[in-house]
């Protein structure tokens, strides 16, 4: 879909889309097509539930003497609460309701709203980059879908006053939404087509981008002393590897990094302690942590961020097979703790266990983040509205927390504690990798402690967020990419060019 922006004009004819507020309160837009429809607007709005509410939504089909092809009426709540996120949602809902009209083309008129926090252009920016993030598709395998079946809409221009500024809002917007549709699609792909060697190498398409890309092998990693991240991946025909990811745009190349680390289990078949059948092909998105690593490094390098990132995302595939490991195994992992592997399907916090240690000893980052689709249990906790949230700092939770409200990726705060660390405790070994039924992610999250020293630290749990079964505003059913804009925004809004 092509989206342009045009010095605000109202066109003679053709799809255009209007808003109008809260209690039925028009636009200048909507007032104008009014007039010049003879007032089919005022008409439209007395009967039936259209009220300007956010989620409002009314087309008037070759309303008054049918220049108009079609008018679409969106609401758009109260004028006072027009911020960023409402715009971008805004741009999502305006893309569905095109296409279930089967329409081609259409002009989105912003108005200037003196009460709103975001003036028209960067509305109009946010618009553009909501259309552009609902629009997404992952269509590849589909050989055999018919014309009537695909989205109509090709183009769509936004016109406001001020179209320059909010091209210029737009562009680092767009670098954005590029990093989103890279990881929505990593995340897509199957496991016969993403496992840890073609993630790699996905990863290595970055330094196209001036991010420095290194792909660890199983004999460094070996080297390294990663037990592991290795005993996960002994079972399958596909090799590890560790993607370690840098961007330096701070003015300073010696500044401490920024960190985040993802698991990147290509596919989660549980291992010997294998999943039941039913849902299994979902396992192929427990690489959604190192998805959105990756994905987040290319955001920050494509809008050229003022800041030193190094992203690490650790990949495996966890299989069952004869040279798989064993509940009851002991692995040694590179911090030199033991761990004994009691349910070989709580592999993420063994990959996770090397991929923190190793960043945090190499790097010595200002903070560390990690993103993983961990555990069921978190879904069970917080359902598909909000990530679990894990922290040895307060003020770093309460910054990601805020970056989740501003960009509605939501983030949602557990407790840490020595009583849950507790259920970790083995009889032959320094711990094990799992606790009892009780508090699963909350145990998993102490687990990856163990492994992280005195750096401020986070765990986002993203396995109720990392996929959707439904359509949201900006976001289609599928990979959602969770986290990417999270983390832009936070690094972004606290971190750059400080
Ligand atoms: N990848 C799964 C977690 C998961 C489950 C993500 C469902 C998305 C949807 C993880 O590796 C896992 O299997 N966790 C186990 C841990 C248990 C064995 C302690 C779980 O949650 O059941
Ligand atoms: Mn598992
Ligand atoms: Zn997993």
């Amino acid at each position: 879909m092509k989206i342009e922006f045009a010095e605000y004009a109202i066109p003679k004819g053709g799809v255009v889309v209007a808003g109008v507020m809260e209690d039925k309160v028009l636009t200048p837009a909507a007032t104008e097509l009014d007039r010049r429809t003879g007032g089919a607007i005022a008409r439209a709005l007395k009967s039936g539930r259209f009220q300007g509410r956010a989620s409002d939504r009314l087309d008037l089909v070759g309303p008054g003497d049918g220049a108009y092809e079609r008018i679409v009426l969106m609401g758009l709540g109260k004028a006072k609460e027009r911020d960023a996120l409402k715009a971008q949602d805004l741009g999502g809902n305006i893309v569905a309701q095109l296409n279930a009209g089967g329409v081609a083309k259409a002009t989105v008129l912003v108005d200037p709203m003196p009460e709103a926090p975001l003036p028209a252009a960067a509305a109009a920016a946010r618009i553009a980059y909501g259309a552009r993030l609902r629009a997404y598709r992952f269509d590849k395998y589909r050989t055999k879908e018919k014309e009537e079946q695909k989205p109509t809409l090709t183009e769509l221009t936004i016109a406001v006053a001020g179209a320059k500024a909010a091209e210029d809002a737009s562009r680092p917007l767009e670098q954005v939404a590029d990093a989103v549709f890279f990881t929505r699609d990593l995340v897509s792909e199957p496991a016969n087509i993403i496992y840890p060697e073609t993630l790699a190498d996905a990863a290595r398409t970055l330094t196209e981008q001036g991010v420095e890309v290194e792909v660890l092998g199983v004999s460094e990693m070996k080297r390294l002393g990663m037990g592991a991240l290795l005993g996960v991946g002994q079972g399958s025909a596909r090799e590890p590897r560790l993607v370690v990811m840098q961007w330096q745009g701070a003015a300073n190349r010696a500044d401490a990094p920024l960190a985040f680390v993802g698991k990147g289990v290509t596919f989660d078949t549980g291992g010997i302690s294998i999943k039941p059948a039913a849902g299994m092909e979902d396992m192929k998105w427990d690489m959604g942590g190192a998805g959105t690593v990756i994905g987040l490094m290319k955001a920050l390098a494509g809008r050229k961020a003022k800041v030193n990132v190094v992203g690490v995302a650790g990949l495996v595939e966890n299989m069952p097979s004869g040279t798989a490991q064993r509940p009851g195994d002991v692995v040694k992992s590179m911090s030199g703790q033991t761990i004994e592997v009691i349910n070989t399907d709580a592999e993420g916090r063994l990959v996770l266990a090397d991929a923190l240690w190793y960043c945090q000893d190499r790097f010595k980052p200002k903070f560390m983040i990690d993103l993983a689709t961990l555990t069921g249990a978190i879904i069970i906790a917080l359902g598909h509205e909000n990530a679990g949230l894990f922290a040895n700092s307060d003020d770093l939770a309460e910054r990601i927390a805020a970056a989740g409200r501003a960009t509605g990726e939501r983030c949602w705060r557990l407790p840490l504690a020595e009583p849950y660390d507790k259920a970790l405790a083995s009889d032959i070994a320094d711990m094990k990798n799992v606790g009892d039924r009780a508090a699963g992610s909350i145990t998993a999250a102490q687990f990856l402690q163990r492994f992280v020293n005195d750096v401020p630290w986070a765990h986002i749990d993203i396995a109720g967020m990392a996929w959707s079964k439904k359509d949201a505003p900006t976001v289609p059913k599928g990979a959602t990419a969770f986290g990417v804009q999270l983390l832009n925004h936070l690094v972004q809004e606290y971190y750059e060019g400080k």
